[in-house]
């Protein structure tokens, strides 16, 4: 359970981020999937992350402390057509950084819109974290916009596309709703064993 959820920093450059040896679990995917929404509804707070329903709201690296032992990473969306190429490319080497640098980091929970058929740029975003051995799980977000048998559908198309991509196994999938709350307890289930096994 979460029973503390506060904001510590945001951060321009990964050089920055806290010193502290938490074990974190970042929240990436494409911008407006419903990170920083997932984030406030694991924390039950809807005021702690920053949410917009415009595409390109987080910009920055943001740290949660949660129950004061680990965090939550709120990152910038990957994918927003609607910056400057300067900017993107500014987003694109924080998340990079991010990546290669974060030692504390120990599990990425990758956001896939569940309404949309499986983008390359998802799917590529995939692949970098395999080929760069990063752990991963794949959150299917906004579930609570699909009736039953598109979400099974929708889940089973985005299988199928990583088996053939080459994907030996599915990494751990969840479904996801920040609306209705659905996902919170299995994905926080999931935190909690991988900390207990830290
Ligand atoms: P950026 O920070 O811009 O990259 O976006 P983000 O991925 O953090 O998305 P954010 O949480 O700001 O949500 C984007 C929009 O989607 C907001 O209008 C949210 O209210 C909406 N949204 C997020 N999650 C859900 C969900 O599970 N269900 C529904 N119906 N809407 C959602
Ligand atoms: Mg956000």
């Amino acid at each position: 359970m979460i029973h503390s959820a506060r904001f510590l920093v945001s951060n321009s450059a990964v050089d920055h981020c806290p010193k502290s040896s938490f074990p974190e679990y970042a929240f990436i995917g494409r911008s407006n999937v419903g990170k920083s929404s997932l984030i406030n509804a694991m924390a039950n707070n809807k005021k702690l992350a920053k949410t917009s329903g415009t595409p390109g709201k987080t910009k920055l690296i943001n740290h949660f402390l949660i129950n004061d032992a680990w965090c939550m990473v709120d990152l910038p969306g990957y994918g927003y057509a609607k910056i400057s190429k300067k900017e993107r490319n500014e987003l694109k080497k924080l998340i990079n950084g991010y990546f290669a640098k974060r030692k504390q980091l120990v599990n990425t929970f990758i956001l896939i819109d569940s309404r949309h058929k499986p983008q390359d740029i998802d799917i590529d975003f995939i692949n970098t974290m395999g080929a760069q051995k990063h752990p991963f799980s794949i959150v299917f977000t906004k579930i609570d916009k699909l009736s039953h048998g598109q979400r099974q559908n929708n889940i089973s198309v985005y299988k199928s596309q990583l088996l053939e991509r080459g994907w030996e196994c599915i990494p751990p999938l969840f479904e996801s709703s920040a609306k209705t709350g659905e996902g919170k307890k299995e994905i926080l289930s999931y935190i909690e064993s991988i900390n207990s096994n830290l």
